[in-house]
């Protein structure tokens, strides 16, 4: 169960929390989801039974994941009204503005009671989980200005997802079973990560009883930005500009040291890992065994690794401990899949939908305190008084 440590009177509760759902030891590389490895996960489990572990604390049994599947595949439809709303975004929005906007409107389609009983929580919780691929695969198809296509009853969730992307009534569209489990690791390798900006997000938000569709949303709009799953979009834009450049990425490194210089090397550095994030080294054997499978090779990953080998061998990325993060592959992956560099963060968003709706849960059934105003040190003006314009300098 969580709860809020709470400082001297004088703060309140601050954001601190006792959570059992992930847990990260920085400098040794560990991360487990509710005590399993991520290595382990990655490799044996797919991504709807790591979605179950999530939210429900343990791995489902055969008859707990047959059920969990039939319902996401029951609720992966969205209401048909919510396609007014698709036909109102201009041209060129970005799909993640989309898909924020979108699951914050489910709460008109699907008006939620103050106080949700356990069933219909993991209902709507399922239902997330579920419509949060639709919504993402209509967002992209209204980009393209091609027809949607509807979830089938026939497809698992990765499946189901890919053919609403790239199926169309006039192109057929086989399903690679390599770049579905691709996905599927992919979605794994990003299911949940402890207190990050985007998770904090949630816990903040639903700590205000916002219905569980805002809290999502605002999830989705944390998660934009380019410091946190903004990144991943980030990083292949900087292959690209090296690819683009004819170098070996040896100038840009000089540029991402530079204390002058706005360029980072994108994918690089961690708040918490302060050694190898291990998921990155699970995606960049992936990329290999993708690649080599595919029977293909991709410029931009010979550039991500000398990229590597010249950051681990400078004393600048040493000193400071920065090492690659879970998005300095991982966009390689969809860009393998054919999925296009808007629609990174979108996938990152999927895949992180339960982990956020694992600790909305675990925020609601501790101790439901609003958490709200973290330490601040006020550094402003002393007192002053107001003065009239006219004798203002
Ligand atoms: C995610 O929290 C999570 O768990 C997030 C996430 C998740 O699963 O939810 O793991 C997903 O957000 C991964 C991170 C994706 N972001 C990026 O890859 C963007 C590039 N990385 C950086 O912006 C940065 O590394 C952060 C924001 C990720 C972490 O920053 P820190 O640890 O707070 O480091 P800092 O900003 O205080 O910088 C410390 C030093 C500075 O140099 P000095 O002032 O000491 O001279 O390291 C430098 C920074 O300039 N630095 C970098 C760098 N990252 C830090 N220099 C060049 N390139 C970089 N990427």
């Amino acid at each position: 169960q969580s709860s809020y440590v709470t400082l001297d009177e004088g703060y309140g509760n601050t954001a601190s929390c006792e959570s059992a759902i992930t847990y990260i030891d920085g400098e040794k590389g560990v991360l487990r989801y509710r005590g399993y490895p991520i290595e382990e996960l990655a490799e044996n489990s797919r991504f709807i039974e790591v979605a179950y572990l999530l939210l429900n604390g343990e791995l489902p049994n055969s008859r707990q994941l047959l059920e969990f599947s039939t319902n996401l595949n029951e609720s992966s439809i969205i209401h048909e009204d919510m396609h007014h709303f698709f036909n109102g975004f201009p041209r060129g929005s970005h799909p993640m503005g989309i898909l924020a906007t979108m699951v914050a409107s489910l709460s008109t389609f699907y008006p939620l009671p103050d106080r949700l009983d356990s069933a219909t929580e993991m209902q709507v919780v399922i239902n997330l989980v579920s419509q949060v691929r639709t919504i993402a695969a209509f967002s992209y198809k209204k980009s393209i200005g091609e027809p949607l296509i509807y979830p089938s009853y026939k497809l698992k969730y990765v499946r189901n997802f890919l053919n609403m992307m790239f199926s169309s009534p006039v192109r057929d569209y086989q399903l690679d079973d390599d770049i579905v489990r691709a996905i599927d690791m992919f979605l794994i390798l990003h299911a949940d990560h402890e207190q990050n900006c985007s998770t904090s997000s949630v816990r903040t938000a639903g700590s205000s009883m916002a219905n569980v569709y805002a809290v999502a949303s605002a999830g989705i709009s944390s998660l934009w930005g380019p410091r946190h799953g903004g990144a991943n979009q980030q990083v292949i834009q900087m292959l690209e500009q090296i690819h683009a450049a004819g170098g070996d990425g040896t100038e840009f490194i000089n540029q991402a040291k530079d204390k002058n210089s706005t360029s980072r090397l994108m994918g690089f550095g961690h708040r918490v890992y302060k050694n190898f994030d291990p998921r990155a080294m699970v995606l960049k054997k992936q990329c290999d065994k993708l690649f080599s499978k595919m029977g293909v090779s991709d410029p931009l990953f010979d550039i991500a690794k000398k990229l590597e080998e010249i950051a681990l061998s400078d004393d600048y990325f040493i000193s400071r401990k920065l090492y690659p993060n879970v998005d300095f592959y991982s966009g390689l992956i969809l860009r393998a899949a054919g999925i296009p560099t808007n629609m990174f963060t979108v996938l990152f968003a999927i895949g992180r939908m339960p982990g956020w709706l694992a600790h909305w849960r675990e925020m609601l059934h501790g101790e439901q305190v609003v958490i709200t105003r973290p330490r601040q040190i006020y550094v402003g003006e002393p007192l002053r008084h107001y003065q009239n314009i006219e004798q203002r300098p």
